[in-house]
């Protein structure tokens, strides 16, 4: 939804689905990755990106009938979800890469999910209420 031109040739997209839901209001959502794969096992090999940006889901529940979890999925263990999802994103990219993470707050506070991930970004910038773009940099470590 946030990109703005949606097969950009430079991009990687990758979901864990390839499908079309119908919302309530009769509109429909389509997720149509080019890859199809789980961020908490990338097959990307290591440093293959320069920038990744995740943006995982947010929601700890939902009903499989509501249009947020239709839209953007759930997360099933957040806790491990997210600390093997920012692991795998740190990995896939070059030494000196940048991670753009994005966040809703609505069910999981922005400082429990830094706490669960281990790093705090360099910096953040809330858009909206609930809605935070963190940027991170890997350092290659000695
Ligand atoms: C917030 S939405 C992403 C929206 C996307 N950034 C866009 O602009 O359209 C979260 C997505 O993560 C996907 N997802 C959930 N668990 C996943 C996993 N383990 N690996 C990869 N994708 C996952 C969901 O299917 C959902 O489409």
């Amino acid at each position: 939804m946030f990109w703005f031109d949606k097969d950009n040739p430079l991009v990687d997209f990758q979901d864990i689905r390839d499908e079309t839901c119908m919302l309530s209001d009769g509109q429909t959502c389509i997720v149509s990755p080019n890859i199809i794969g789980d961020f908490t096992s990338m097959a990307m090999p290591d440093k293959s990106y320069k920038l990744v940006v995740w943006d995982p889901p947010h929601l700890v529940w939902a009903g499989k009938a509501s249009n947020l979890y239709k839209m953007f999925g759930k997360l099933n263990d957040w806790h491990v979800d997210l600390k093997k999802g920012f692991d795998e994103c740190m990995r896939v990219l070059d030494d000196y890469g940048v991670l753009i993470f994005k966040w809703s707050d609505t069910q999981l506070k922005v400082k429990t999910v830094i706490k669960a991930i281990g790093q705090a970004p360099l910096f953040g910038h809330k858009t909206s209420r609930h809605c935070i773009w963190m940027a991170y940099m890997k350092i290659p470590q000695e």
